[in-house]
């Protein structure tokens, strides 16, 4: 992962390739942003002209290359847009009012076109360690290459991937203040969040035949020992003997078992304890109800929330955060086969509630169901589920809006509101009573499906079931964000994502603050 560093030096004078600075939409035209006073003055005080002959207007996402002026010891200026310049009330308090995802947008952007560069200074608006933190975020995110399949078989894990290009080496952070404890402590958390972020993204990037149920438990056993957490993970037999059938059922498929990793964070002064499940299917083929193609070829992201998870937790033991965090990673591979659960099938889960299968492809909700049993017995404060669960979460929100459902109408706004913070774009959603009734079945005590419409919804609805009695409870469909099939965006890659990463990582801080529930 790219290099961070805090400088104090002046930006004519440092060695590098590239020099970073901002550019905002302002009321006639593009203004620079403060941190660039130096590149700006260096251009006699026209660098504004300048960049508007060039055709920038310093809306979000725009990127202009430009030669540094003559002195400088970096040949390229690189002038990324920040969008709207800010107005005079938003800049309270020696706050220059630029917007934390406006900075960590832009970071991003710059640091994805110095792919290949050996390093950049960073020269946007700093106002104190919030800005300097997703300046950093943007950067670490924005930098991330997947490339460990690129290149010959002698090449393979070489980090510069086949056209030769790593990601950008190195990036000096000015406006930073090296020896402040806020500042320090800002990059810190941005470091770790982020290393941890790119993990979960490699995760989600890793193809299915590398990364089936087992190969993950063993992933999460290594960072376990690495960070001091305590791990379980049950095998086919420890779930056969514990009565997992939801887990056993959509594994059964597969030649490949499943797995229900159990990832314990403890912190001595903790008041507090957060639950994470995350659904982490290493492949959903639909089963028996097998997907069509076109629907398939994306579906190792079906692991998604259990990357999620596991990324959160090590990031709250990196932190030390105050809080008890348990991550629950509920792994299976959905695969058709003489073994699958069949259309008709009756599951009795964890619970001890059954389920009539209706359809395989629903698979997500059963494996959920018993993790959600499982992180119930345990009494948390909270419990937060997050899963690529619906595509009809898709057709509601996009493919870039997360749904947040609850049980409780103040978490689902408190988690909405730590998305919203981290910058992850997020919406409530309801749990109508009155779906409930389309997942009655004859046989058994629910059907796996409901009615069509809100299929979303349904899927909550399903899900709050095997949430134990009193415990309060939130449900992340990621569905649309998890995956990125575009092109890159942002900070954002194409391919896995890393989505809900931070509001997880959030929602401990603010629970560990005594700020949540
Ligand atoms: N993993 C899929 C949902 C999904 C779809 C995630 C597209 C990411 C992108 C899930 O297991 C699924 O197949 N859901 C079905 C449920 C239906 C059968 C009730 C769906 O959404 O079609
Ligand atoms: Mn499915
Ligand atoms: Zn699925």
């Amino acid at each position: 992962m790219t290099a961070l560093t805090l400088s104090t030096a002046a930006a004519p004078g440092l060695r590098a390739d590239a020099i970073v600075i901002g550019v905002a939409k302002g009321a006639q035209g593009p203004v620079v942003a403060p941190g660039a006073e130096a590149v700006d003055k260096a251009y006699d005080g026209k660098l504004a002209g300048v960049l508007e002959t060039l055709g920038a207007s310093g809306a979000e996402g725009e990127l202009t290359k430009l030669p540094a002026p003559a002195g400088f010891k970096a040949p390229l200026v690189v002038a990324v847009g920040l969008g709207e310049e800010p107005g005079d009330e938003n800049a309270e308090d020696g706050e220059n009012g630029y917007d934390a995802e406006a900075l960590r947008k832009a970071a991003g952007v710059a640091a994805r076109a110095l792919t290949g560069a050996r390093k950049a200074a960073f020269a946007l608006p700093v106002d104190g360690p919030g800005a300097l933190g997703a300046i950093s975020e943007g950067i670490l995110l924005g930098a991330y290459s997947f490339d460990a399949y690129k290149g010959s078989a002698q090449d393979t894990g070489n980090a510069k991937g086949k056209n030769g290009k790593g990601p950008l080496a190195e990036a000096a952070l000015l406006g930073g203040k090296p020896r402040d404890a806020a500042h320090k402590g800002a990059l810190a958390r941005a470091v770790a969040v982020s290393e941890e972020l790119n993990r979960a993204r490699d995760l989600i990037n890793m193809p299915p035949n590398d990364l089936d149920p087992a190969a993950f438990a063993q992933i999460a056993q290594t960072a376990a020992k690495e960070h001091g957490l305590k791990v379980q993970v049950l095998d086919e037999k420890a779930l056969t003997k514990g009565g997992y059938g939801g887990i056993l059922g959509v594994g059964g498929g597969s030649a490949s078992a499943p797995r229900l990793v159990k990832l314990s964070y403890r912190h001595p002064k903790a008041e507090k304890h957060l639950a994470f499940v995350g659904k982490g299917i290493t492949y959903d083929s639909g089963g028996i109800s097998l997907k069509p193609a076109g629907h398939n070829e994306t579906m190792k992201c079906d692991m998604s929330g259990a990357a999620a998870v596991f990324a959160a937790v090590v990031a709250a033991a990196r932190l030390g955060l105050e809080v008890n965090v348990t991550g629950w990673l509920a792994l299976a591979e959905n695969m058709p086969s003489g073994s699958a659960v069949r259309p008709g099938d009756v599951l009795r889960m964890y619970s001890g509630k059954t389920v009539e299968v209706l359809n395989t492809d629903a698979e997500g909700r059963l494996v959920l169901a018993d993790a959600l049993w499982a992180a119930s017995q345990e009494n948390p404060d909270a419990i937060v589920d997050v899963a690529t669960l619906t595509g009809a979460m898709m057709l509601a929100l996009g493919s870039r809006t997360f749904g947040v459902m609850a049980n409780d109408d103040a978490f689902r706004s408190a988690v909405y509101e730590a998305a919203e913070e981290v910058g992850e774009p997020a919406w409530p959603m309801p749990l109508p009573e009155h779906l409930r009734k389309g997942m009655e079945s004859p046989v058994a005590d629910i059907a796996n499906m409901g009615e069509r419409w809100g299929g979303g919804l349904v899927a909550g609805l399903f899900l709050r079931e095997f949430v134990g009695e009193g415990i309060t409870w939130a449900h992340l469909d990621i569905a649309g964000p998890a995956f990125n099939e575009g092109g890159a965006f942002g900070y954002t890659p194409k391919g896995g994502t890393g989505s809900a990463v931070r509001t997880l990582v959030r929602l401990a801080e603010l629970t560990a603050a005594g700020d949540l529930g």
